[in-house]
């Protein structure tokens, strides 16, 4: 249900059904799966693609438990995928295979338990030009009463023990996406997100394990995994007494369980699945192809450049300042206004964060023209207008609350518990005239402003307390999933009515990255922390699982509006230019030779575009390795034109730097290198020179340290062609 619905891929890709034996195969990857009637599915491979001959003659590993889809009750010290209590009361399943069959890129292996009418099939589909597998679970009761899910994991997946080392992104509001490493010991190392609403700023619904010890970024396996759920999550890897790690991961079953009615089938969120024998990276690139082709909305067109109104004018919004805004950003090159947070509210105007969500009408006192006189200066300066929102979002002063108090998540019998600004509540995304209501507030205004390119959607508050106004008190728990089920029944709905629309998916800053929103968004807001240095990090870790083109990424002022540190213009667009460029910056506070080297930044942006947007990742020195320096490159399919970004992140005097050898580049092919966004009064010795691909590899380009104007925070863009 979670699943996007892909078309079928022209690469042909073979799956051999042999009665028990099943090779579920990419271009270059292999799922190998035993399916023989009446036993339990199994794990027998995972990784490099085999022949289906091959796959055929392989033994079940041993050593490890390879059950493909656990059930609870007949080995319970185990972990299971699946766990339910039967409507008789009886808490054991089995699940034993009935047949298999395969369309096109998907394979099912049909479940079910020999006793009780309760039947899961398995679903695999194959993405053969980018190397994923999503699989997922699709769990239908067939018993005469309700069956209660207390475990329903998307899928699992053995791995063998050896030096594994497991990578994912943590973080809190301002600190998104960070990376964390560890190897895998004994114990059960637990990813989870509890937020309700929102599922990424404190961790991801992804992960990458590299097979050959600690995580490198060009070489050595590694199997990548992504949850594509916009809800609660809980991703675990078990190592037990056995000679397998045990991934397994799936919406997070905490006071969320299913009461399943006679008859009804529950899917889950799928996991998508991939493998590199080409690092963290390889897996990076596989996720982003992957990511760009089939999940991420209009994955295959560039992205505008754009000014966000937010640090440059907060809610201080008025029509003179935004048609400003509008002058400059055009005056510099941009191709996009979006108008934040501060437009809208009648009775309760939003001049702070504790009135009007929900009363989505322009404030007249500050845009006494509307939305339509923005509409026509953005016209007026060539630009496109967009505009934010935060409909799933009311606050108690607000009209939309006066007249349905009963539309907000709330326990029953108790006070609501609000949050932002104190008066801030979620709206329940389960009820259907809920999610008529948050459709209609897209609906409205694009119905009345077609022109609108653009909507920023917000999202800036958990669930903080358990309980539904809407759902009966048998199915208090169901909640969660009720509401995110609404969500994407929304979501689809804008989609139909809507499909050119752009859409950001903000929340809080980056706590909506996540592969079950991207189907309906174009991209994200990775932090509301805008400081350049800390973009370096939280670019890093986000770039393991999401496209730079997903990526907004803004120049902003200098003291940071978050840490206060002062770092020089160049620095903070040679940052930004590596994901989506932007801006979050008051023009008009810019002094003219700033506002020359956006210009120049926004044309050379330009020129490079296809290539950050749409080429592959090769991260080169992490940040996180703490060497004073890190480095990354994008290049195009072709591997004729690349970009390559350095960056120092420290600014010690006379420290001692490594230089960075490039990848991914064609060895036997020559490229000229220009400098972008050159601030120095020379021209850096390499300007304009050639070298073989192989020498830039091998060797790579030595960088000054420091850039003759005499900054410390030094940092370099080189476009190669
Ligand atoms: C949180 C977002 O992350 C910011 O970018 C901004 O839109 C504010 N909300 C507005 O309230």
């Amino acid at each position: 249900m979670y699943c996007k619905l892909l078309t079928t891929l022209a690469v042909t890709c073979s799956l051999a059904a042999h009665a028990d034996r099943l090779n579920i195969c990419t271009r270059n990857l292999s799922l190998v799966v035993s399916a023989d009637e009446g036993r339990q599915p199994e794990y027998v491979y995972f990784g490099s693609r085999l022949s289906d001959a091959e796959s055929r003659a392989l033994p079940v590993p041993r050593g490890g438990r390879m059950d493909a889809y656990p059930a609870y009750g007949l080995n319970c010290p185990v972990p299971a995928a699946l766990a339910c209590r039967h409507a008789d009361g009886n808490l054991s399943t089995q699940l034993v295979v009935t047949g298999t069959s395969q369309q096109g890129d998907l394979t099912t292996v049909r479940l079910r338990d020999p006793v009780y009418d309760l039947r899961v099939d398995l679903k695999y589909r194959a993405l053969a030009d980018v190397d994923m597998i999503e699989a997922w679970a699709e769990i239908t009761n067939g018993e005469k009463a309700t069956v209660t899910l207390t475990g329903f994991a998307s899928a699992t997946l053995p791995i063998r023990r050896g030096d594994v080392w497991m990578s994912h992104l943590y973080g809190s509001w301002g600190n998104e996406g960070r990376v964390a490493e560890e190897p895998l010991r004994p114990g059960e190392i637990v990813v989870a997100n509890r937020d309700g609403v929102r599922n990424s700023a404190t961790a991801h619904a992804e992960l990458m394990f590299s097979l050959d010890g600690k995580a490198r970024e060009n070489s050595g396996r590694v199997i990548g995994a992504a949850l594509c759920y916009s809800g609660n999550y809980r991703l675990r890897a078990i190592t037990d007494d056995s000679d397998y790690h045990y991934l397994m991961a799936g919406i997070d079953e905490q006071n969320s369980e299913y009461h399943l009615r006679r008859g009804e089938t529950f899917a889950t969120p799928c996991l998508a699945l991939t493998f590199s024998r080409e690092g963290l990276s390889g897996a990076s690139r596989n996720f982003h192809r992957w990511g760009r082709r089939y999940r991420l909305m209009h994955g295959d067109r560039e992205r505008m450049v754009l000014l966000n109104s937010w640090e440059g004018v907060y809610m201080d919004v008025n029509q003179k300042g935004m048609d400003q805004m509008m002058a400059d950003l055009a005056d510099l090159g941009g191709e996009l206004f979006v108008m934040d947070d501060g437009w809208f509210g009648q009775k309760y105007p939003r001049k702070r964060d504790d009135t009007a969500l929900g009363d989505w009408v322009v404030d007249r006192e500050k845009l006494p023209e509307g939305i339509e006189g923005l509409l026509r200066d953005a016209r007026r300066h060539g630009v496109k207008f967009g505009i934010w929102i935060e409909p799933e979002m009311t606050n108690t002063r607000s009209e939309l609350y006066e007249k349905h108090p009963d539309w907000v998540v709330k326990a029953p019998r108790r006070d609501a518990v609000t949050g932002r600004g104190g008066t801030q509540l979620v709206l329940d995304l389960g009820n259907p005239q809920v999610q008529d209501f948050v459709f209609s507030v897209v609906d409205r205004l694009m119905t009345a402003h077609p022109d609108i390119a653009y909507i920023k959607w917000d999202a800036n508050m958990p669930v903080m307390n358990h309980g539904s106004q809407y759902l009966p008190m048998a199915d208090q728990s169901h909640l969660n999933i009720a509401y995110h089920r609404g969500l994407e029944r929304v979501f689809r709905r804008i989609r139909a009515k809507y499909p050119d629309l752009v859409m950001q998916a903000c929340a809080s800053g980056g706590a909506r990255a996540n592969w079950g929103v991207l189907p309906y968004f174009d991209e994200f807001w990775v932090s509301d922390d805008t400081d350049a240095l800390q973009r370096v990090y939280m670019q890093w870790g986000t770039s393991y699982f999401f496209p730079a083109m997903a990526m907004a990424s803004h120049i902003s002022a200098a003291p940071n509006h978050q840490t206060a540190r002062v770092i020089p213009l160049k620095y903070r667009i040679d940052v930004a230019m590596s994901g989506r460029l932007g801006m979050e910056i008051q023009p008009r506070n810019m002094t003219d030779a700033e506002r020359d080297l956006c210009h120049k930044a926004i044309g050379e942006y330009k020129q490079i575009r296809p290539i950050v947007q749409l080429g592959d990742i090769y991260r080169l020195q992490s940040p996180y390795d703490n060497k004073g320096v890190a480095s990354l490159m994008y290049v195009t399919e072709a591997r004729d034109k690349a970009v390559w970004y350095w960056w120092k992140t420290e600014t010690f005097v006379n420290q001692h730097l490594p230089r960075i050898p490039m990848a991914g580049l064609d060895p036997a092919r020559t490229y000229t290198v220009r400098e972008l966004n050159r601030v120095g009064r020379k021209p850096l010795a390499c300007e304009g020179r050639q070298y073989s691909g192989a020498y830039l590899m091998e060797h790579g380009l030595e960088m000054p340290y420091t850039h003759d104007t005499g900054t410390a925070w030094a940092s370099r863009v080189l476009l190669l062609e």
